[in-house]
């Protein structure tokens, strides 16, 4: 039975979400609110991680292991690393890394995790598709990529820290939860996908830009969510 899991870091993440669910309960585990009940007719399990890897890390498991679900949705904001997004712009993730992870002292790539079969986690090709047919609807005034996302347990701010992540890694953008959740995701065999709409430019302006986007950001976000669990 279709039950979606669905994963924003911030209040503002998850709260249109939330006003739009018909809630019929809310469990408290490990400090997360977990929200039980429907959105468009789906069961969904709707949930505020914390920011951070370990944080969305932790919360998918709760996901999977107390709530059984079936799919993951991932929602919320980025910082752009490749030079074409814009403000507002959404990114559907093909795969993700962790481009925080450094075993480069063993003569590991970075990103790279020692003694996995990978470090690259792919979405799920189903909801790829369900979620770029969703971002078309007209309440989207954004474009769409589909493409790498990355995440690290760092707020990107600095052009030469921005440049690395796209000559290393050819990242779309930057946060700091989808990689954890589709690394949780992939050990536990579940399909997932990582939604993310551009709130700054992860440069030397990109604190200034996400105070004053990131509502505007994450309502991009919601809106294809809430396209997607109509359609999966
Ligand atoms: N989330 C939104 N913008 C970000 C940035 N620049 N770095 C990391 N996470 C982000």
């Amino acid at each position: 039975m279709t039950k979606i899991g669905i994963i924003g870091a911030m209040d503002e993440e998850i709260e249109i979400l939330k006003d739009f669910m018909i809630m019929e309960d809310t469990k408290n585990i490990a400090g997360m609110n977990f929200y039980i009940g429907k959105l468009k007719n789906k069961e969904i399990i709707l949930v505020r991680s914390g920011i951070g890897k370990v944080n969305a890390a932790v919360c998918t498991q709760i996901l999977v292991s107390n709530f059984n679900v079936s799919h993951i949705i991932n929602t919320g904001v980025a910082g752009a690393v490749h030079e074409d997004l814009e403000i507002g712009d959404i990114v559907i993730s093909s795969d993700v890394i962790e481009h925080d992870f450094d075993a480069t002292g063993f003569g590991y790539k970075l990103g790279e995790i020692p003694r996995m079969d990978t470090y690259i986690f792919k979405a799920d090709e189903e909801m790829i598709n369900i979620a770029y047919e969703a971002s078309k609807c007209e309440t989207i005034m954004h474009s769409t990529k589909v493409g790498r996302i990355l995440s690290g347990d760092i707020f990107v701010a600095s052009p030469d820290k921005k440049e690395l992540l796209w000559n290393i890694f050819k990242g779309y953008c930057t946060e700091m939860e989808g990689a954890s959740i589709g690394h949780t995701s992939y050990l536990n065999n579940i399909p997932f996908v990582i939604i993310r709409s551009i709130s700054d430019k992860a440069d030397g302006t990109a604190h200034i830009n996400f105070n004053e986007f990131v509502l505007q950001a994450a309502r991009n976000s919601s809106n294809i969510v809430m396209n997607i669990i109509e359609n999966i």
